[in-house]
């Protein structure tokens, strides 16, 4: 028994051909005394026709989905009226001669060929009986795209001088900034490892060891909260080079690498070279340090304007050091008092006092704050805000920072909901000049925006000690449709720096020996300068795919609790594996 043939690639060209064929039973038809197979396999689907003459006929009655069968028969073409267009292989069928039962398959516990929203909610099943999902085509599909942005990415690389080295996994605690996943010590009872948060130190010292160009499709975990676009267990493109003084060379590359790659395999030409926005612009104009660029909605700075109103609050956000910003949603006067007040909800469960509106109507502005504004300011503010008749204007005052995050959720919640973001659209864009630091509340110290190991800008290095959260670092993120793709910076390469940081971020001489002793002494043989940037490979591939959650480019996904449905991990483990390991464990009920 031999395949001669994939399924999903049977043509008009192939009428007339004898084929053999090996695949699963997709979905089955009994019509007129005739049952009609799809078979599946990797490449697609195509018709099987057993017709009553054939012994293969009695054998096809029996076959329930997804029982894996081998067929020969002769590719017939389709008669006019059966011709399937949105079928690759809609034109042809199969006439099968001969059919055998390769394996039975119980009857699966939810449908492969059609996944309905009560399936869709039925996730954990899907994820139980895992090896099941994939066989759908359009998982498939993600998987063997991934496979091929993969291997483009390897040669790309490569042709420009990069090398792929692997770093350790079992290896020591790299901040970025989420906990660990640790790994207990047999040979060293009460010690651990952990698994790499990223290669970040690792990359570094790959450059102090004088390999210039280095590059790792690398399996990363951090264990934080979880969603759409966050796995416990991810995969990034993590590269570095030597002697780069700013993120040019590196934007530059990987500007060229994305381009190949949406072009390659979407037939897109992104245009380059990619905008370029500082972190404090992103933040003024959008709310966001990932801004989706791909619709307007942008916010307006008002607190000129309204900052000397008689309206009470505004006058104290002003005097207090806040900012009073608003957006404009075109046609948004429609909006009914309950979808403002549900609109407020969410931005007070965001952080904002409240949501101010108004509407702009043909005679006058309609606002619970109307009363408070003189017609030279309503005139104003319509003029500031570029607002229409019809228009809803929506206000939150308050500390600046908290205030353009709130009206930036707010922008992309109703972007969402008026259908104003266009699916069709790629907008890149790097974010820079992100600040080196930002205060911990809770902690009460100075914590690294991306890493420790960012460099501050040269230019700003003299505020490190008086004013840290002044210091702009020399990192860089890639920002598509609103998501964060990847992040770098050009690092510390003199260990005088790297000691001022580490004291800085409130790490005694003694803690940061104690962590970062080997990659402090490293700094001191002749450390190149040097930058990189990693890209997260799960979300680049969702994105490309058109899909939702990075799970459906991931082939075992974990849950929302960082959970295996499929194997059931994490476990318990023996009383004699947890004595070898020196540890006791607090059991779970
Ligand atoms: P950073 O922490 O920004 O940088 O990570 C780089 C990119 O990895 C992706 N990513 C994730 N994807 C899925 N699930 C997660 N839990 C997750 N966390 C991050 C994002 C992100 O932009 N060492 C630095 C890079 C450097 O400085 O070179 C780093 O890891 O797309």
């Amino acid at each position: 028994m031999e395949r001669t043939a994939e399924c999903g690639r049977l043509t008009k060209s192939d009428i007339g051909k004898a084929v053999s064929l090996m695949g699963w039973v997709y979905r089955r038809r009994d019509l007129g005394g005739l049952i009609f197979i799809d078979l599946l396999d990797r490449s697609g689907i195509v018709q099987l026709l057993f017709s009553p003459e054939q012994n293969a006929y009695t054998h096809a009655r029996e076959l329930n989905r997804e029982d894996v069968i081998y067929a020969r028969g002769t590719v017939v073409a389709r008669s006019k009226e059966n011709i399937n267009p949105k079928l690759p292989t809609g034109e042809i069928e199969v006439r099968v001669e001969d059919l055998k039962l390769l394996n039975r398959s119980k009857t699966p516990p939810f449908a492969i060929d059609v996944i309905t929203p009560a399936q869709e909610a039925q996730e954990l099943v899907r994820l139980e009986y895992r090896y099941l999902d994939l066989r759908r085509p359009e998982l498939q599909k993600n998987f063997a795209l991934r496979h091929r942005v993969f291997l483009d990415i390897r040669n790309f690389l490569s042709e420009r001088g990069f090398y792929e080295i692997e770093t350790p996994m079992l290896t020591k605690s790299t901040p970025e900034g989420a906990r660990d996943y640790l790994v207990p010590s047999r040979t060293f009872p009460g010690k651990f490892f952990a698994l790499p948060q990223s290669p970040q130190l690792f990359k570094q010292l790959l450059m102090v060891a004088g390999f210039e160009k280095y590059f790792q499709i690398a399996r990363c975990f951090r264990d934080e909260d979880l969603r759409a676009d966050r796995q416990p267990e991810f995969t990034q493109l993590d590269l570095e080079m030597s002697f780069v003084f700013d993120e040019r060379p590196i934007a530059e590359l990987i500007e060229e690498l994305i381009s190949f790659l949406f072009e390659r395999h979407l037939g897109v030409r992104a245009p380059r070279p990619f905008p370029k926005l500082s972190y404090a612009e992103a933040m003024e104009r959008y709310g966001s340090d990932k801004p989706d660029l791909r619709f307007g909605l942008e916010l307006i700075d008002l607190s000129q304007l309204l900052g000397s109103s008689e309206f009470r609050i505004f006058a104290e956000t002003i005097k207090g050091g806040g900012a009073i910003k608003g957006l404009v949603l075109p046609d948004g006067a429609k909006y009914s008092r309950s979808q403002l007040a549900e609109l407020e909800k969410q931005a007070q469960a965001l952080g904002a006092k409240g949501v101010l509106w108004a509407k702009f109507t043909d005679h006058e502005l309609e606002s619970p704050i109307a009363k408070f504004l003189n017609p030279q300011t309503v005139a104003q503010l319509q003029s500031t805000t570029h607002a229409h008749t019809g228009d809803l204007l929506l206000m939150i005052a308050g500390e600046r920072k908290m205030t353009n995050t709130v009206l930036g959720a707010l922008r992309l919640e109703l972007g969402r909901r008026e259908g104003l973001i266009p699916e069709d659209r790629w907008e890149f864009c790097w974010v820079l000049d992100f600040p080196l630091f930002q205060w911990d509340e809770q902690e009460q110290r100075l914590v690294s925006e991306h890493h420790p190991f960012t460099s501050p800008k040269s230019s700003d290095i003299e505020l490190l000690e008086k004013e840290p959260l002044k210091v702009r670092a020399n990192a860089y993120d890639l920002v598509l449709n609103g998501v964060e793709l990847g992040g770098g910076s050009i690092r510390i390469h003199q260990r005088e720096l790297q000691q001022k940081i580490f004291d800085l971020l409130g790490l005694t001489k003694e803690e940061a020996e104690a962590k970062f002793g080997f990659f402090l002494r490293a700094l001191e043989y002749g450390a190149p300068p040097h930058g990189g940037i990693a890209l997260g490979l799960d979300r680049l591939i969702m994105l490309m795919a058109g899909a939702s959650s990075i799970r459906d480019v991931i082939v075992f996904p974990k849950t929302n609790t960082a959970y295996c449905p499929l194997t059931g991990a994490p476990v318990e483990v023996s009383e004699k594996q947890l004595h070898e390991l020196g540890i006791e464990a607090k059991r779970s009920s």
